[in-house]
């Protein structure tokens, strides 16, 4: 991954092979932004003028590349969009981030940049350095041209293809406290977002809930985190009958991952839980074509826990933090759980199956139940839950319900502080009853409008007395399918591994839970 580095140096004198300003639209054209005045003057002051010949804007994603000025050691100057300059000067942390994320990603083949942009304080200088590592993100494990044992000419390839090697953010204090913890923090949580892009990314084929848990495992050693995994014997024998019910159809079994940091002075507890469905083909109610393209990425909840609590204990948060990832793989045979059967759910509760498609509720029914058997402080779940949710929320947006409107409200207002975009959803009562069943005691299925408010109900009924609870409903943000921009690329996202690291930090703060 793109190392990350603090420098004092001046932008006009860094060593780089290009150094990044940033642009803003003013009231009267082009702006450049505070932190590339060194630039600026070696440009005349015409730099701004410069650019709008150039036909740039200052809108966001806008970069544009131009040869430096006498006087600027790095050779390219890249401009990129902040999108409207703020009145108040002060520029905001996710325009920081993207602006920073879609020069990463045009700097692909390029050693090293520099990032001479307004950086006022520590968390300015982190979400530079989050959007520069996330935006130079690719994923070339399945590519047959890898780095290795090539010939000149495809090894020159290669390094076009590059990411950028090294990220340097100017204007902050390199040797103080606030900003090397900062600095820190960003590397860590960036490569744990890659992480779990990664694990979204990798195919079906090459990904099934016993080699997923085995990525845990061995994060787990790496990491200094405990770790525990039930295969489908131990399953069979706790009684799990939704993560079963889920993965008999397929030939790769289901298993439960228990994943914990625990800090000595933690006081809170923090429990975690991810929807792990390393393929949902649907199942015996199996998706039509077009629908199943994609569903590699329905583990992605399971990836972004699995991030969250990693970057928990590589940064040490005095918190105890568990994730807990129910993987299975949603598949359609003569073993598959057929539409009308009725399982017995870790809790005890029965569910008749409606639709086999319904199957993120399932496992996670199980893995709720069990996760509140150790009486945590306040319990997470982030899943692709519901098309539904896309629908209502569309594909950046992620939908928060929980059982307290408070906890609710304040996930809502971290993950505004982070940088990702969500909506507070409700759990309204009356559909509660769509689900009732004539053989069991609840159906998997409701009523059709407000799927993602019915799904969440669902998960509600195995949360534990008094716990407070939120479900994040991740199925638009998780997989991006277009054109990357700023700092998200094509596939997998990360999305809630940063509200998730920020909601462990508040909870070790006694701020929430
Ligand atoms: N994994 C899907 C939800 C999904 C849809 C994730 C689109 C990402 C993008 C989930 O398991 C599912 O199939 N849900 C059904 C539920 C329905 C059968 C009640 C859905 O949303 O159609
Ligand atoms: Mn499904
Ligand atoms: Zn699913």
């Amino acid at each position: 991954m793109t190392a990350l580095t603090l420098s004092t140096s001046s932008a006009a004198t860094v060593r780089a092979d290009a150094v990044v300003v940033g642009v803003a639209k003013g009231p009267k054209g082009v702006v450049v932004a505070p932190g590339a005045e060194a630039v600026e003057e070696a440009f005349g002051g015409k730099l701004a003028a410069v650019l709008e010949n150039l036909g740039a804007s200052g809108a966001e994603g806008e970069v544009t590349k131009l040869p430096a000025a006498d006087g600027v050691k790095a050779p390219v100057v890249l401009a990129a969009g902040l999108g409207d300059a703020p009145e108040d000067g002060a520029y905001g942390h996710e325009a920081l981030r993207r602006a920073a994320g879609s020069a990463a990603r045009a700097l692909t083949g390029t050693k090293k940049a520099a990032f001479a942009l307004p950086v006022e304080d520590a968390a300015a200088a982190a979400a530079v350095g989050e959007g520069a590592l996330l935006g130079a993100y690719t994923f070339t494990a399945f590519r047959s041209n890898g780095a290795a044992g090539k010939d000149a000419k495809a090894r020159k390839n290669d390094a076009k293809s590059a990411p950028l090697a090294e990220a340097t953010v100017l204007g902050g204090k390199p040797r103080d406290k606030e900003f090397k913890a900062a600095a820190e923090r960003a590397q860590v949580l960036a490569a744990e977002i890659n992480r779990a892009r990664d694990l979204i990314n990798t195919p079906s084929n090459a990904l099934d809930p016993k080699q997923f848990a085995a990525e845990a495992q061995a994060a787990a050693k790496e990491f200094g985190l405990t770790v525990e995994v039930l295969d489908e014997k131990a399953l069979k024998k706790g009684g799990y009958g939704g993560l079963l019910g889920v993965g008999q159809g397929s030939d790769a079994p289901p298993r439960l991952v228990r994943i914990a940091h625990t800090h000595p002075e933690a006081v809170k507890t923090l429990a975690l839980v991810g929807k792990g469905i390393t393929y949902d083909s649907g199942g015996i109610s199996l998706k039509p074509a077009g629908h199943n393209e994609t569903m590699k990425c329905d583990m992605s909840g399971a990836a972004a826990v699995f991030a969250a609590v990693v970057a928990a204990a590589r940064l040490d948060v005095p918190v105890n933090v568990t994730g807990w990832l129910a993987l299975a793989e949603n598949m359609p045979s003569g073993s598959a759980t057929r539409p009308g059967d009725v399982l017995t759910m870790y809790s005890g509760k029965t569910v008749e199956v409606l639709n086999t498609d319904a199957e993120g509720r399932l496992v996670l029914a199980d893995a709720l139940a069990r996760a509140c058997e150790e009486a945590p402080d306040a319990i997470v779940d982030v899943a692709t839950l519901t098309g539904a949710m896309v629908l209502a929320l569309g594909n950046r947006t992620f939908g928060i319900m929980a059982n307290d409107d408070a906890f609710r409200t304040g996930i809502h207002e971290i993950a505004e502080e982070v940088g990702e975009q969500s909506w507070p959803m409700p759990l309204p009562a009356e559909l509660r009853k769509g689900m009732d069943s004539p053989v069991a005691d609840l159906a998997n299925m409701g009523d059709r409008m407000g799927g993602g408010l019915v799904a969440g109900l669902f998960l509600k009924e195995f949360v534990g007395e008094g716990i407070p609870w939120a479900h994040l409903d991740i199925a638009g943000p998780a997989f991006h399918e277009g054109a990357p921009w700023g700092y998200t690329p094509k596939g997998g996202t990360g999305s809630a591994v940063r509200t998730l690291l920020r909601l462990a930090e508040r909870t070790a703060d006694g701020d929430l839970g």
